[in-house]
């Protein structure tokens, strides 16, 4: 996902701009750009392919003047990550930066060329500065050519644009991808997110899908989709995202893991009270005795969290659950039943899959809830009911916090169903929220493991392939262990129930082939050691992930055990994700890979 910076009113802004993109690496990127306007009017620009420090370098032979400026990290959609299609892009007098995919590009382009513009990328960002720039030529006042411009625009886009020749002017829109605009007493900011404008501004004002906005020293005039004056509320910069530094751990990443127990009970504290051990009244707004089945809907690492959600809504409440990765959900040709509940899971509350289901959902006359971990995102504002995680600001790509905090949240669901529901006593409800209160005590054990677990990361760095096995709630966690070690180690890994290995993947076990297989000491414990030692009599290399009763039971049959304190079953699935958030954090330590954003990966993806 792109980063987009703006400023004006600085003192110099390129230095300004830079700082504001470290900001938003996490997003991921591949190349990146800033283009100034100086007192005098004229522009300039300098880019960059590859990471900050390569246009701070060039930044130092080629230095920017001026106050205004815009500034952009890339992630490549179209063309590759070259300096020429690095952003901002310009077509005088205009300058643009842009995140997002506009999907009329090549007709745009088209058009452009047979009317004799001159394109020098790959870019479809690049059509958009042309077009402006040719309806301010025709003699447009800026508000109307920037309407022009938009109206032929298809597909998502969050804009920032400076101008030669304006040294006090920015523009900025957005339409499908989050747009901010940060104020500060001495000038004004645009930012993707509040994560870049939060150490430099005083408050931030979100724009809407649609909005538009023209921002000079003086003033800020804000357009809805209409072309009308808007106003848009200007909230404080959130005290949290001012806590997304790495601090003195190595990685945004160890440094979220490490986080767990505090978030995991920062989330449940919004749902539990946890002196009475009760549901809080108006946690969880929903009544799921009128509700005959729940959808659920994610991408990645949040469909995971919801893959365990379904155990637990199917044994703690009876409720029928339909579950889909969000890219295929919102294709599918739904029934929309009005007495569904629609659930749609989140960490960004942005990624276009989830949030394009969210809409069609809406559109269907369901009722929608999101569990989200930015409350200022687009699915937190387009939701009915939102269920928040308290997770704080994820700056590691590879999900985390967020995941586990997403797991308490749902775990609550869960309560409240069967208690709606009635298929759980007052005394079963007061077990299982027990259990919860205990989960961040039984989190931060795990995460005392992690010297033991990067010794077993020695054995799993230098395979080619992995397989993770699991039963129940365990084959979901095995899914997200999985999704961890390929996205963090570049190492391929698939995920199984372990029931289904003796229908094919059983001829992947060699000598060479690590196998973790999650078996926690619970009520399919049994069967998944079978499955073990169907793996150790073909010499395959077995991790288990176990408690203290189960490692007695396992033995030797793995080569390395890893021993979770005893916990309730409830829980585990929670408390087993640790180990394998650790194993694959360390295995990407040791193959050198880059863990807070690994290749080709973005923070959260906003495009199709
Ligand atoms: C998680 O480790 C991945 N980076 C990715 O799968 C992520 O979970 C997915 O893109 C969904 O993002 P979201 O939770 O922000 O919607």
């Amino acid at each position: 996902m792109c980063g987009i910076v703006g400023v004006i009113g600085a003192r110099q802004a390129a230095p300004l701009i830079l700082d504001a993109l470290k900001r938003l690496e996490y997003r991921g990127y591949d190349s990146a750009g800033i283009a100034a306007v100086a007192g005098d009017g004229t522009m300039d620009r300098v880019r960059a392919a590859g990471k900050l420090r390569n246009l701070e370098q060039r930044l130092d032979s080629h230095p920017l003047d001026g106050g205004t400026g815009i500034g952009h990290t890339r992630w490549a959609t179209h063309g590759a990550p070259t300096d020429a299609n690095a952003h901002p892009h310009v077509a005088s007098p205009v300058a643009v930066v842009h995140n997002g995919i506009i999907e009329n590009y090549r007709a745009l382009r088209q058009k452009l060329q047979a009317e004799g513009a001159v394109l020098t990328s790959e870019t479809d960002t690049e059509t958009i500065a042309h077009i402006l720039a040719h309806e301010l030529a025709q003699g447009a006042d800026l508000k109307s050519a920037i309407e022009a411009t938009l109206s032929q625009l298809e597909g998502a886009y969050a804009l920032a644009f400076s101008f030669a020749g304006q040294p006090q002017l920015l523009a900025a829109a957005r339409f499908g991808s989050p747009l901010a605009i940060g104020l500060a007493s001495d000038m004004k900011m645009i930012g993707s997110d509040a994560i870049a404008l939060a150490p430099f501004c005083d408050e931030i004002v979100y724009l809407e899908d649609g909005d538009f906005a023209i921002l000079t020293q003086s003033r800020l005039d804000i357009y809805d989709r209409d072309g009308h004056p808007v106003e848009r509320e200007a909230v404080p910069v959130p005290m949290q995202v001012s806590l997304a530094e790495k601090g003195n751990y190595r990685h945004f990443m160890a440094k979220e893991i490490h986080e767990q127990p505090e978030v995991i009970a920062r989330t449940l504290s919004h749902y539990i009270d946890v002196g009475s051990g009760t549901l809080r009244d108006g946690a969880v707004p929903i009544d799921f005795s009128q509700i005959r089945r729940l959808s659920i809907a994610a991408c990645g690492t949040a469909y995971y969290a919801g893959l365990v959600s379904r155990y637990w809504f199917e044994r703690l409440a009876r409720l029928p659950v339909d579950l889909d990765v969000a890219s295929e959900y919102r294709y599918r040709a739904q029934a929309f039943p009005a007495d569904e509940l629609a659930l749609f899971i989140s960490q960004s509350g942005e990624t276009a899959d989830t949030l394009a289901g969210l809409r069609a959902a809406k559109a269907g006359g369901q009722q929608l809830a999101t569990v989200v971990n930015v409350p200022t995102s687009t699915m937190a504002r387009e939701a009915d009911i939102v269920l928040p995680t308290l997770a704080g600001p994820e700056i590691g790509v590879a999900s985390t916090k967020a995941f586990t905090c997403q797991l308490a949240t749902l775990a609550c669901l869960a309560v409240k169903a069967g208690i709606d529901r009635g298929t759980l006593s007052p005394l079963d409800a007061e077990g299982f929220l027990s259990a919860l209160v205990e989960l961040p005590r039984l989190v931060a054990e795990a995460v005392t493991l992690e010297h033991s677990i990067e010794r077993v990361a020695k054995l799993v760095a230098p395979a080619s392939s992995a397989l993770f096995l699991g039963r129940g709630t365990s084959f979901a966690v095995a899914m997200e262990g999985a999704l961890k070690l390929k996205e963090l180690s570049y190492i391929h890994a698939e995920a199984y129930a372990a029931g289904e290995l003796k229908h094919g993947p059983i001829a992947l076990v060699d000598e060479e082939l690590p196998v973790i297989v999650i078996a926690p000491f619970d009520d399919l414990f049994a069967k998944t050691v079978s499955n073990m030692q169907e793996v150790h009599a073909r010499g395959g290399r077995i991790i288990a992930v176990t408690d203290a009763r189960g490692a007695h039971a396992i033995g030797d049959t793995a080569e390395e055990l890893i021993v979770l304190p005893d916990v309730p079953a409830f829980v585990a699935p929670v408390v087993a994700t640790i180990p394998l958030q650790l194993l694959a954090y360390h295995a990407a330590i040791i193959n050198g890979t880059d863990v807070d954003q690994p290749r080709n990966l973005a923070k959260s993806v906003t495009v199709e």
